[in-house]
């Protein structure tokens, strides 16, 4: 039986995201919650005809702790989202408190649950929440996860679009680093099956992948950021996690984790020197079963944007484990 929670169902990744799980064979129960509207959203899922059975929690009569109990995986995109001219890092006042909030209620109520955390700035905010978790005593490197893959999802598309090819899902394109303007690092020289990407196409394609989030902001005018793209993007997360724990093998998708406290991470950690990084990790029955060391092979401007992005990378992540740990 899977326990699959979703923290900011209301939203507007929330709702998207809790239909797909709703929708979902790999979830029995579906628990949301929310400071608004989630009794709602629940109320409204449940008529589909598929397993989950869906249920909605608000903060009153301890709603967070009835909704987060035993859960086996939580998804989080609460928070409030970028209005144009805002960066993800803007967001940190807000997000902070409410990402740390709601860890403390998992690290009491489901310290095993696997912890998939959407809320931005992802490179504060996987830190905020492991320095919680370890407080709490229940820390698990292998179980934290900070979702990158809009970011992936966004690269397969924009190659596609500039190599020509019809099937942007069939491109493997590793993606690492953080998640926010020049913290993502794409590596173009890796994707799979191989492309070559112009080199008069290629600063373009990197700031596309980089910055391709601001199109959205922009577009939806003062109304919000990736909602919909975001929502099908953390399922597919959650999705592969879901199969690998069932024991599908090579399953792998990047995804921004706390590298010494995973196999293979301790070696990237040292080349990157920064605790939090995002590289293709396999996943498995224990969550993040091995971290890929994609950096053997990286070409020279790849190591340049690698720099910029670890330079950016090393300010978020003491911004968020301060925050943690600040008295209250
Ligand atoms: P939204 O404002 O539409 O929804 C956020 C939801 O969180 C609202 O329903 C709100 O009531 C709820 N919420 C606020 N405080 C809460 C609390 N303490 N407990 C539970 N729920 C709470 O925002 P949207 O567009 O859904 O974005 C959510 C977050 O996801 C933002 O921080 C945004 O920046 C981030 N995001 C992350 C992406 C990624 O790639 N990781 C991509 C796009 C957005």
């Amino acid at each position: 039986m899977v326990k699959a929670v979703v923290a900011g169902a209301s939203g507007g990744i929330g709702q998207p995201l809790s239909l797909l799980l709703k929708l979902s064979p790999l979830v029995d129960e579906l628990a949301l919650y929310d400071v608004v509207n989630s009794p709602g959203v629940a109320a409204d899922l449940s008529h589909i005809s598929s397993n989950a059975k869906t249920s909605g929690y608000l903060p009153k009569d301890d709603g967070a702790k009835a909704a987060f109990k035993d859960a086996d995986i939580i998804v989080i995109p609460a928070g409030i989202p970028r209005k144009p001219g805002m960066t993800r890092d803007d967001l940190f006042n807000i997000n902070a408190g409410i990402v740390k909030g709601l860890i403390e209620v998992a690290a009491e109520v489901a310290p095993k649950a696997f912890i998939l955390v959407i809320s931005n700035p992802v490179n504060s905010t996987v830190p905020i929440s492991a320095e919680v978790l370890k407080a709490k005593g229940v820390f698990n490197a292998q179980r934290l996860f900070g979702v990158t893959t809009l970011d992936i999802v966004r690269a397969e598309t924009f190659v596609a679009e500039v190599a020509g090819k019809s099937n942007p899902q069939e491109l493997t394109v590793p993606v690492i680093g953080g998640h926010s303007g020049d913290t993502i690092v794409p590596l173009f020289s890796q994707i799979s099956p191989s492309v070559t990407i112009p080199d008069d196409k290629y600063e373009a394609l990197v700031n596309r992948v980089q910055y391709g989030g601001d199109e959205v902001v922009k577009a939806k005018d003062g109304l919000g950021s990736a909602t919909l793209s975001m929502a099908y993007a953390g399922y597919r997360f959650a999705e592969k996690l879901l199969k690998a724990v069932k024991g599908a093998k090579g399953l792998v998708e990047p995804s921004y984790v706390y590298l010494p406290g995973i196999p293979g991470g301790e070696e990237i950690q040292k080349k990157v020197g920064v605790d939090f990084f995002s590289v293709p990790i396999e996943l498995g029955p224990n969550g993040a079963e091995k971290a890929h060391d994609v950096l053997g092979n990286i070409t020279e401007r790849e190591q340049k944007l690698l720099d910029a992005a670890i330079a950016g990378l090393k300010g978020n992540i003491s911004k968020g484990v301060t925050f943690a740990n600040a008295p209250p």
